[in-house]
């Protein structure tokens, strides 16, 4: 089945990458106002894409904030819908002078992971390169007469800023939104030898914290030793949060910290890893994490606390003699199911104006939140895309969960009900939010290639 719409995707490989490169080349990124205009025109195109597939009844969504792109292939009602999600807009390209070639200029370069070639660009595997493929593979289908059930789309322009008026547009758009499923890219494989579905991700709480000293910055040698530095402080601050197992230390953390038994962590540990390699692809001479569990456990089924940034005082040429009266940090505090953003914010919150000592004040602010998800590897999504994998690699896929975050899964769940099937395609080396990010022609052409069988497993085992 679905031979004709495979010989399409053969027949129009170049005009798929053209297209993708003219998306690439719009720089949609949402956590910048300065873009605001380059995320609707991102948006415009996007919609542009899907008419030209064959999508019916295409919108482009305004919201508060960014808008959303719908749009369906409704064949006959009594056939199961998939409703795919993917995002369009990107992060920030910066720090723009690590790039070896403009972020927003995509070229095809050849490398060791992807001696084939990978598409470079800010966005080419997330998400625009990995849902591009879903709209590209419905037009194979559309085109070639091979829907083997219904297609619903809904692409939004705010995934890496919090999906925050997704969750308004789903909670009053439920009946437009009905489906039987949510299919979603947006995530990666382990290698491209060894497929897999990821079965869960992670949560997240996100403060931005700030201490406060004296009323403006001091000359640091007139002042200097006299009152509380919030740089120095803000230090301490943080260095408190984790103790020497690298364990949280904010009281109650870990308490809804779902237990995974010993018989999951060996099936875990099954999946092809290998710290050598995982050391030197990031020039590093050792791992680092929590005592008692391994990287690959670190970095999923754990929950984690960073700093993504901290400034304050003078960063600028040279040395300027100076007590700063603010100092700031980002903190992201990834979350495993069971716990639950908004409580562990507050627990942050109280822990950390605890450990700020007399002479300063301190001041948290909670950005956005995500709910962990896990999904099932017995439901009729699952099997459906494992199905397809195992035909399009040759491989069967094994089900592994992630560290990232997709905030909008656990509420696709809470509020239309639907279960969601993580088929994505990346890998670790595309370097997503980094400069140089990147996305192999082999994991493009296979997405494409996958999702037709996807929709025929579904429908065939949804009948
Ligand atoms: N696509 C990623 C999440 C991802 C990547 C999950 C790889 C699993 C494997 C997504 O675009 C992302 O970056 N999410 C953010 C969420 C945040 C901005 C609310 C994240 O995880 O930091
Ligand atoms: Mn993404
Ligand atoms: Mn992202």
């Amino acid at each position: 089945m679905m031979q004709k719409t495979q010989n399409f995707i053969k027949k129009h490989d170049k005009r798929f990458l053209e297209e993708l490169f003219d998306l690439l080349r719009i720089p949609s990124v949402s956590a910048d106002p300065a873009h605001k205009g380059d995320v609707k025109k991102a948006a415009l195109s996007v919609a542009n894409s899907m008419t030209e597939a064959g999508a019916e009844n295409v919108e482009v969504c305004e919201t508060e904030g960014h808008p959303i792109v719908y749009g369906e292939k409704i064949i006959d009602p009594n056939l199961p819908t998939v409703l795919v999600y993917g995002h369009y807009d990107v992060q920030p390209a910066d720090p723009i002078d690590l790039w070896d070639s403009p972020a927003f200029e995509p070229v095809v370069k050849k490398t060791d992971v992807h001696p084939e070639g990978a598409i470079f660009a800010r966005g080419a595997c997330d998400d625009k390169g990995q849902m591009f493929m879903h709209i590209k593979a419905l037009e194979a289908m559309v085109k070639s007469g091979e829907m083997p059930c219904n297609a619903k789309f809904m692409i939004e322009g705010e995934e890496e800023v919090g999906s925050a008026n997704l969750e308004i547009f789903i909670k009053e758009n439920k009946p437009k939104l009905a489906a039987d499923i949510i299919l979603v890219s947006d995530t990666g494989i382990v290698s491209n030898d060894t497929p897999s579905i990821t079965t869960g991700l992670r949560g997240l709480s996100y403060v931005e914290v700030e201490v406060v000293g004296p009323n403006r910055d001091l000359h640091s040698g007139l002042y200097g030793g006299c009152v509380a530095n919030p740089i120095n402080i803000l230090s301490e601050m943080i260095a408190k949060l984790q103790d020497e197992d690298n364990k949280i230390t904010v009281p109650g953390f870990y308490d809804k910290v779902e237990v995974i038994s010993q018989e999951e962590r060996e099936e875990m540990a099954r999946a092809p890893y290998n710290e050598e390699n995982y050391k030197k692809a990031l020039d590093i001479n050792a791992v680092h994490g929590e005592k008692g569990f391994t990287t690959r456990e670190r970095g999923s089924i754990r929950p984690t606390l960073d700093v993504n940034g901290m400034w304050g005082g003078y960063t600028g040429e040279g040395a300027k003699t100076v007590i700063a009266s603010k100092a700031y940090a980002k903190i992201s505090m990834r979350l495993v199911p069971h716990q639950d953003p908004d409580e562990i914010t507050k627990l942050f919150k109280d822990y950390f104006e605890s450990l700020a000592p007399e002479g300063v004040k301190v001041i948290v602010k909670p950005h956005h939140g995500a709910q962990p998800a896990v999904t099932p590897i017995d439901s009729s999504g699952y099997i459906a895309a494992s199905n397809a994998m195992e035909k399009s690699f040759g491989t069967k896929p094994i089900p592994l969960r992630s560290g990232g975050s997709i905030p909008i899964v656990a509420l696709f769940e809470e509020v239309l009900g639907l279960k969601t099937v993580l088929m994505g395609f990346g890998l670790d080396t595309d370097a997503i939010h980094s400069p140089n990010e990147n996305y192999g022609l082999f994991n493009f052409y296979k997405g494409i290639e996958t999702i037709p069988y996807f929709y025929d497993e579904f429908a065939k085992l949804n009948k």
